[in-house]
């Protein structure tokens, strides 16, 4: 389902920018852009800048950055139809019924239904809550501490010890069969039907947008299993959502907390602690970590202190980091999760705890540490040369890895002198580029990380390329005498490189109305960054030529690197696009470049 880019480009063009944000937040206009505080990451000063002329805003603190239509999305935690609708009600634009085909209009219908099913369920399953059926599951959790409060704003209920209850239920308010096995909630056999939670205490689970879209049911005692999920349905996937997010999205707090339990998150969030959300007992995805990257930049692991957890915390710490998140863990110690932390020791002991989260790179240190027998010696030094190994490749920046290097002092109880003298002699052998002799995941995960950084750059010329691209539309033709846009890496950069292409050959570019069909996916900040990012104005115009090939020439020996490594590569392609990056090599030797 999809406005047509006519209206699309109608209701951004009615919407002026500045007016929009301004709404939002104080701007202050300096010379053609204006100024203020970034909504988007706690900031005193002002890196949050709107350009009218170009329709565009962009945050050189966090890189937030788009057009108006985007601004809405994130500022409102709206899907790009629903930032459209707000727009065009803003500016009393009528908006034409969505185009929708019959078959989107039927898993639509369905998906509708299928969230209906679970709304009446829910509303079941609370309501038994508090008759004298359910009062055993409201004895349960009532000696678990919960008020009547949370259990109301939790929404959390109890499935009665009834073969049919619920599907009788379901059946009266009028839904078939087809439905109610696709909801999850019922299973259908040769020896009839059955509700698929039977005497447990009930949790239901909402999107963000407070729809529930699943269950997760607790038995009252010992019993295995102790939590029953719903099993993954068209409304329901487990590594999409998180729960508690629709609460914690509002909390509108600088940071998530994690934690591992629908208990530790009602727990936390009745404590006052609204921010914390948990996986839906399953591991930790990247997607979780791009679906939080939404809300906040900051998270607070705060897993069970046990050997699980601190097993589930070091698997999540990469996720999360490649997201773009900065993470934090928080010691729960000598209590096993959130929830028995709380009630043991209240609330403001555990705002200590978060006050004192050390950060993931002192957290994987630590852990590391238990792999060495640090009374003997020999293994004390070669855990103080890892730790020293570290340091030198994970900071680059001087300043940096100088305050790691105290902070590293101090925990493993070595004196920052020697650290650091360790860290330079590591720096300075460039031991750094080995992995180390001792056998430790972080080779591993090292090599990993470089190889990012080598995407990464790549990624900048692909950028770079494109913004010259809008800014100098005439450039065209040179870049396509070596290039197509299936010379760029991966598909949001090709489909980027599509548009622009496209766009430049009209001779006029307009970055806010190209990125519209990029804001629908997950790459929205990504290609924010293509449509932002400047190149330096400053530079003559045969510095300008002479940037221009370099990029053009990076994204052709990227490409072509990549062409050589494919097995299936045609011979004759790899051929002329050799000679195409010879003749490109030439051209530049000629500018003088290389
Ligand atoms: P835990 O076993 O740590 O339980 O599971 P908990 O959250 O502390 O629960 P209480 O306090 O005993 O009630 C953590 C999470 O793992 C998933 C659930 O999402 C649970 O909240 N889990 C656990 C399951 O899905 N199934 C299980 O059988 C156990
Ligand atoms: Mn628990």
């Amino acid at each position: 389902m999809r406005y047509s880019d006519e209206i699309i480009e109608q209701v951004r063009e009615a919407n002026p920018i500045a007016d929009v944000i301004g709404s939002y937040i104080h701007l202050e206009r300096k010379g053609a852009n204006l100024f203020g505080l970034c909504p988007f990451h706690g900031e005193k000063t002002a890196s949050f800048s709107v350009s009218p002329s170009k329709g565009m805003y962009y945050c050189f603190g966090c890189h937030a950055g788009g057009n108006v239509i985007s601004f809405v999305m994130q500022y409102e935690n709206q899907t790009f139809q629903e930032a459209v609708q707000t727009l065009a009600e803003r500016a009393h634009i009528a908006l034409p019924e969505a185009r929708e085909t019959d078959e989107e209009r039927r898993v639509r219908d369905r998906k509708t239904r299928l969230l209906d099913v679970q709304k009446d369920a829910a509303v079941f399953f609370h309501r038994l809550l508090f008759t004298p059926e359910g009062a055993r599951g409201l004895e349960y959790l009532t000696r678990r501490g919960l008020t009547k409060d949370t259990i109301t704003s939790f929404g959390l209920g109890y499935a009665p010890a009834s073969q049919d209850r619920l599907y009788r239920y379901l059946k009266s308010r009028g839904y078939e069969d087809g439905l109610l096995k696709d909801s999850g909630l019922v299973r259908f056999s040769d020896r009839g039907v059955r509700d698929y939670f039977w005497n447990r205490v009930m949790f239901p689970i909402m999107d963000a947008n407070n729809h529930v879209i699943g269950f997760g049911g607790r038995v009252m005692g010992d019993g295995e299993p102790k939590y029953l999920n719903s099993p993954e349905t068209p409304i329901f996937d487990k590594s999409r959502n998180l729960y508690g997010l629709h609460a914690a999205k509002r909390s509108r707090r600088a940071e998530f907390l994690i934690c591992e339990g629908y208990m530790d998150v009602i727990s936390m969030h009745q404590a006052g602690f609204t921010n914390a959300v948990a996986s839906l007992g399953t591991a930790f995805t990247e997607q979780h970590g791009n679906l939080i990257r939404r809300y906040v930049r900051n998270v607070i692991l705060t897993y069970d202190s046990d050997g699980a957890g601190v097993n589930a915390a070091r698997r999540a710490i990469p996720m999360l980091r490649s997201a773009g998140l900065s993470v934090r863990v928080l010691n729960l110690r000598p209590h096993k999760d959130p929830d028995e932390f709380i009630q043991a020791e209240g609330a403001e002991a555990f705002q200590e705890r978060i006050d004192n989260a050390i950060n993931s790179f002192l957290f994987e240190i630590d852990v590391l540490g238990r792999d060495y027998q640090l009374q003997d010696p020999e293994e004390q030094t070669a855990y103080y040369r890892e730790v020293a190994r570290r340091l030198a490749v994970t900071f680059e920046e001087p300043q940096e890895r100088d305050i790691y290097t105290k902070a590293c002092a101090r925990q493993i109880m070595v004196s920052y002198e020697n650290l650091r003298n360790l860290v330079n002699a590591v720096g300075a052998s460039r031991a750094a580029e080995q992995p180390s002799t001792r056998p430790s995941q972080e080779g591993n995960s090292r090599r990993a990380t470089r190889r990012e950084k080598l995407q990464e750059a790549d990624k900048t010329m692909q950028r770079l390329l494109l913004t010259v691209l809008c800014e100098d539309p005439e450039r065209l033709p040179a870049a396509e005498e070596y290039l197509t846009p299936e010379d760029f890496s991966g598909e949001l950069y090709q489909a980027m490189a599509r548009a622009v292409f496209e766009a430049a050959r009209t001779g006029h570019v307009e970055p806010a109305s190209l990125m519209n069909p990029f804001l629908e996916s997950d790459d929205a900040e990504e290609a924010s960054r293509v449509f932002n990012t400047r190149y330096d104005q400053e530079l003559t115009g045969r510095q300008r030529d002479q940037a221009f090939y370099e990029a053009v020439l990076s994204v052709k020996q990227q490409s072509v690197a990549a062409l050589d490594a494919d097995p299936q590569a045609d011979f004759a392609k790899i051929l002329s696009e050799r000679k195409k990056l010879d003749s490109l090599k030439k051209k530049l030797s000629q500018m003088g470049g290389r």
